[in-house]
């Protein structure tokens, strides 16, 4: 039996990418540090099937990255720090996981060449694009927060890795990404999980940033996709993931108050994201070649979702800890009006 190593398989992408290798034939280790960010309910209906093993760890610890990179055919790494605002007030763990785990795992790759390597990255890394810009695969770098310039970090070292040692290596750069199991400190789960508590929903600046959404399980698919042809030649080959429906939030923020039929009053304008990029944009010809389009639309997509966190609050309601709290008083309790 095939075996992957998936890291940060607890966190919202990892959970529905250990689901669908499971559901594929393959035998799963999932290696996560169980941070604020992990929900091990997000896997509870797989906890108990034979091919999955759970290694409670961190992507920086080389011994036993080594061991577990020794007995995989496939890395699939989804283990981050991921939240943009939570890397403008603390961007040194951002650093650590981002950059320090990746190398870390390249170290484990290049001693047991015999396991394919997959590395999620994000189209943060190309910064903000002005309409009608898409960033093709070969497009320069522009991150602009502690969350992207780590990513993009990463990245080099792959290409780095790729150039000296010659090894294959495929990264994925995903745009946004939503569906059941995503953390509720990210954008659509926030203001989804708040409308339901007839919370205010802190929209950042004019609301006109745009960014291009992807339902989960068109991105698990364009995974399935883009293991399928490896080992690839050695180099770093990068393959774009998007939707093309780019919208901007203040349009989300409605849908998700009109969906869930809470009044759109509730949309509160607050002091912006500092270096806040306005638009994201992929070129995602290359993976459309191989057959690959999104199935699931924003309108069926973002429906799905706001019914999962509707009916599945005993999943999510766990991450409402009081980190989770001093987390949401630090980054919006200046943002947003006094509670009455
Ligand atoms: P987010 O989910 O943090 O993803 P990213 O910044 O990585 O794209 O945010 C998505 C968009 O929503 C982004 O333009 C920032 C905006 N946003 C708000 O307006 N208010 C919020 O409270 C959050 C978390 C995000």
């Amino acid at each position: 039996m095939r075996r992957a190593l998936v890291t940060g398989g607890c966190g919202f992408i990892g959970s529905h990418v250990v689901r669908a290798l499971l559901a594929d034939g393959w035998a799963v280790t999932n290696l996560d540090k169980l941070t604020y960010a992990s929900n091990p309910a997000n896997l509870a209906a797989v906890a108990a099937d034979p091919g999955y093993r759970f290694v409670h760890g961190d992507i920086c610890d080389a011994a036993q990255v080594g061991e577990l990179v020794a007995e995989a055919d496939l890395v699939l790494n989804f283990a981050a720090e991921t939240h943009v605002d939570r890397s403008l007030l603390d961007p040194v763990v951002f650093v650590r996981t981002d950059v320090q785990g990746v190398v870390t795992l390249l170290e484990a790759v290049r001693a047991h060449p015999a396991a394919c390597f997959v590395h999620m990255s994000t189209d943060e890394v190309f910064g903000s694009l002005p309409a009608p810009l898409e960033a093709g695969e070969d497009a320069p770098f522009a991150p602009s927060s502690p969350y992207s310039a780590s990513k993009a970090a990463a990245e080099l070292q792959l290409r780095a890795y790729a150039e000296s040692y010659g090894m294959p290596i495929t990264v994925v750069r995903c745009c946004n990404v939503y569906g059941p199991n995503q953390h509720i400190e990210k954008f659509i789960p926030l203001f989804a999980t708040r409308a339901l508590s007839g919370l205010p929903l802190p929209l950042y600046g004019d609301g006109q940033n745009e960014r291009e959404w992807l339902f989960v399980e068109d991105l698990v698919e364009a995974v399935r996709v883009v293991t399928s042809s490896l080992p690839g030649p050695s180099g770093v080959h990068a393959v774009h993931v998007g939707s093309g429906e780019r919208l901007p939030n203040l349009q989300v923020a409605r849908q998700i108050c009109a969906l869930l039929e809470r009044p759109a009053s509730l949309i509160t304008a607050v002091d912006d994201r500092p270096g806040h990029d306005r638009r994201y944009a992929l070129d995602c010809s290359r993976l459309r070649a191989s057959g690959w389009r999104p199935q699931v639309t924003f309108a069926e997509g973002i429906a799905r979702t706001l019914s999962w966190y509707a009916e599945n609050r005993a999943t999510w309601a766990g991450a409402a800890t009081a980190e989770f709290e001093g987390y949401i008083a630090r980054q919006y309790g200046e943002r947003l009006p006094a509670a009455d």
